[in-house]
């Protein structure tokens, strides 16, 4: 047997039951006789390393790991779209598009919610798969992107040489409420919604974990370089022809459409239609067909002219307020939440709703049993937006905001002028205690490894924690007593105590968890004052002069301060070797930006973004994000937009191309 020829026709035929089964939805083999053939070429492959491919069918089970995505330039931006709410709008534009492009049609889509992609194929063969990120860069995320199934791995011939696609990665509903069942049955925090775990999923680092995801892709987009045809329908009809999975125009999915009357029926059609579908949509793209118009209408600085999006109002229901209950955070906030009778919600089961607060209670004056409306926005928590008051029971009684804390009972304080209530008793409100120490230990603060919050839960129950300081007390003797915990664990544990003694400052003062102080203000503290005596020491005045300290914040620091647990604690810490200090970093006085506010813009060949803003900041200068007339230069990479180049000029700041960029920082 000739191995190689072997491996061929095995991926062939694989590649061959994949797209039938995943993209045509016509199986001609069983399950089963497929992963016999998986199977088989799986040992070939494994037994001959040499015949390696990228592009293997087996891929699709992933295995590989990437530990850091590649960040990497688009060859053509990945721009939004304009987008409305207003059906008034919508014909607007499309009046005005018919008045620049008299002979213009269109095509109607659904504007998948997920994750934008570009997918490019060299020679038929995937070869890059790059997220949307800031639109001119995005991640490299070919490895987990080669494990969704209904992404050609090989396109069918006959293919252009060089070619790119774009789409959306979706996590249909059911699978999203499957693994929000596993993860909730394994105690670990639920995905809020598809589109997040969808993006989330496509981070991973083991492409095994994103493969038993079932993420599904839709095409919408084919890039000019590799045009199949002289509009998009055909480009897009062409595409399926190629291998791709399309919107199909018996599904509706897709339809050519000529004009407001048409383009009206579509949207009307899934705005009811879309609660049907097994994953989300957040409304229907328009677009131009025909490329020559598409050109004639071009694009602003920031999306095409010859697209925009209808968008969807958030998804409201009614259902039934069954109680409220309170939240205890670990700064000691309360949150209020409505427990309602459960209602199916774009996608998925509603049975929680945030009421933020005792104000937005009392604006929507709600009662027990009323009829209120649920909506899922783009945030997170589903809110309760309003109450049908037609339908309130006379008897039915008002909610009253608690005065007292739900776990500790001790009275709740409300300061003036902000709208949260908080459980004062840090130290012995269960919950604060135990949110504190997740925090401190978490992944973003100190990440101490071999420990969860279960973990967290029981030291705490014991007695043994009660400040993230008791940690650095525990011993082998503590640990080893608790339930199910071996020798192996404990020394994870006290390893992965041991190992966050060298956690940099900013990472320590970020973990202790002062109310406003995130991972950002700690970061800017930290190159301010550089240590925690000196952050201590400072006035407010002081406060304020560092960078991006408001009154807010001064005043919470100082308050903190003034607690002499809080000083305790911090000496504590200090004595058990935590970082209070910045590293000490040679301070680039004379560098030629040093004190500079800069503002990086477009794409930079010889260096990333990322890695420019890093130098700027090492070398002393300021990252800004937006011009004004503060800003002391430009660096201007390729495709620096419009918008800024004018304004920069306008305020005569200073712009450095990339070459001069170089020759400035000496690189
Ligand atoms: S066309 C140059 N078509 O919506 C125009 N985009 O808000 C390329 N999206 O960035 C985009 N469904 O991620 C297009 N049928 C569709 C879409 C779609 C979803 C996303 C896409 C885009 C965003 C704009």
């Amino acid at each position: 047997m000739d191995v190689q020829i072997e491996l061929e026709r095995l991926r062939t035929e694989l590649h061959e039951h994949n797209h039938r089964y995943y993209t045509l939805d016509t199986p001609v083999i069983s399950d089963y006789d497929f992963d016999q053939l998986l199977k088989k070429l799986e040992q070939l492959e494994a037994a001959y390393p040499e015949f390696f491919d990228p592009n293997s069918p087996t891929v699709r089970v992933g295995g590989s790991v990437t530990k850091n995505f590649e960040t990497v330039n688009h060859r053509f931006p990945m721009l939004s779209l304009g987008n409305t709410y207003s059906l008034e709008e919508l014909q607007e534009w499309i009046i005005r598009v018919q008045k620049l492009a008299p002979e213009a049609t269109f095509v109607c889509e659904l504007k998948y919610d997920g994750v934008a992609i570009g997918i490019q194929y060299v020679n038929g063969a995937l070869t890059r798969a790059v997220t949307r990120g800031d639109g001119t860069q995005g991640d490299d995320i070919t490895t987990n992107v080669r494990t969704i199934k209904s992404i050609p791995l090989l396109l069918n011939p006959p293919f252009p040489e060089d070619f790119e696609i774009r789409g959306e990665i979706v996590l249909p509903h059911a699978r999203f409420e499957d693994l929000n069942k596993q993860r909730q049955n394994q105690g670990l925090p639920l995905f809020a919604n598809p589109r997040n775990c969808a993006s989330g999923t496509l981070k991973l680092q083991d492409s095994g974990e994103v493969a038993k995801r079932g993420l599904d892709a839709y095409l919408y987009y084919v890039l000019p370089e590799g045009i199949l045809a002289s509009n998009h329908s055909e480009s897009i009809a062409l595409a399926g022809n190629l291998g791709f999975k399309i919107p199909k125009t018996e599904d509706r999915f897709i339809a050519n459409c000529d004009g407001i009357e048409s383009i009206m029926s579509f949207v009307e059609y899934w705005d009811i239609a879309r609660k049907n579908l097994p994953f989300d949509i957040d409304g229907v793209v328009i677009k131009v067909n025909s490329y020559k118009a598409q050109e004639d209408l071009g694009f602003t600085a920031k999306s095409p002219r010859w697209a925009t999006a209808f968008k969807f109002k958030a998804e409201r229901m009614p259902t039934i307020l069954e109680s409220v209950t309170y939240q205890v955070g670990r700064t000691g906030a309360i949150t209020p939440v409505a427990n309602l009778k459960p209602v199916w919600l774009g996608g998925t089961t509603v049975k929680r709703a945030s009421l933020h607060n005792e104000d937005q209670i009392a604006a929507l004056d709600l009662h027990i049993w009323d009829e209120v409306y649920v909506e899922k926005g783009g945030e997170i928590i589903p809110k309760v937006v309003g109450v049908n008051v037609d339908q309130r029971e006379e008897s039915s009684q008002r909610v009253v905001f608690i005065s007292n804390c739900p776990e500790c009972h001790s009275p709740l304080s409300r300061h003036e002028g902000e709208v949260q209530h908080y459980c004062l008793n840090e130290d012995g409100c269960e919950p604060q205690i135990s949110g504190r120490i997740d925090h401190f230990i978490s992944r973003k603060a100190m990440d101490i490894m071999g420990m969860g919050s279960e973990t967290v839960a029981l030291l705490v129950n014991k007695g043994l924690v009660k400040r993230p300081a008791d940690l650095y007390e525990l011993t082998f003797d503590d640990l080893i007593q608790l339930d199910g915990f071996k020798e192996k664990s404990v020394l994870n544990i006290l390893d992965g105590i041991e190992a966050s003694k060298q956690q940099p400052f900013e990472r320590v003062l970020f973990a202790i968890g002062i109310r406003h102080v995130g991972a950002t203000v700690a970061k800017k503290l930290v190159r301010h004052f550089r240590s925690m005596d000196a952050i201590m020491a400072a006035d407010k005045e002081e406060l304020l002069a560092a960078e991006e300290i408001g009154e807010v914040i001064a005043d919470q620091l100082l308050t903190t301060f003034q607690k002499p647990e809080r000083h305790s604690e911090i000496q504590r810490m200090q004595y058990y070797g935590l970082q209070f200090e910045a590293e000490i970093q040679e301070q680039a006085t004379d560098s030629a930006i040093t004190g500079k506010k800069i503002v990086v813009s477009g794409v930079f060949n010889s260096i990333s973004r990322n890695e420019l803003k890093t130098l700027i900041e090492t070398l002393g200068g300021v990252n800004v994000s937006s011009i004004s007339s503060k800003t002391d230069c430009v660096f201007a990479g390729e495709g620096m937009g419009p918008a800024k180049l004018k304004k920069a000029t306008h305020l005569n700041v200073p712009i450095l191309n990339e070459n001069e960029v170089r020759t400035l920082l000496n690189l």
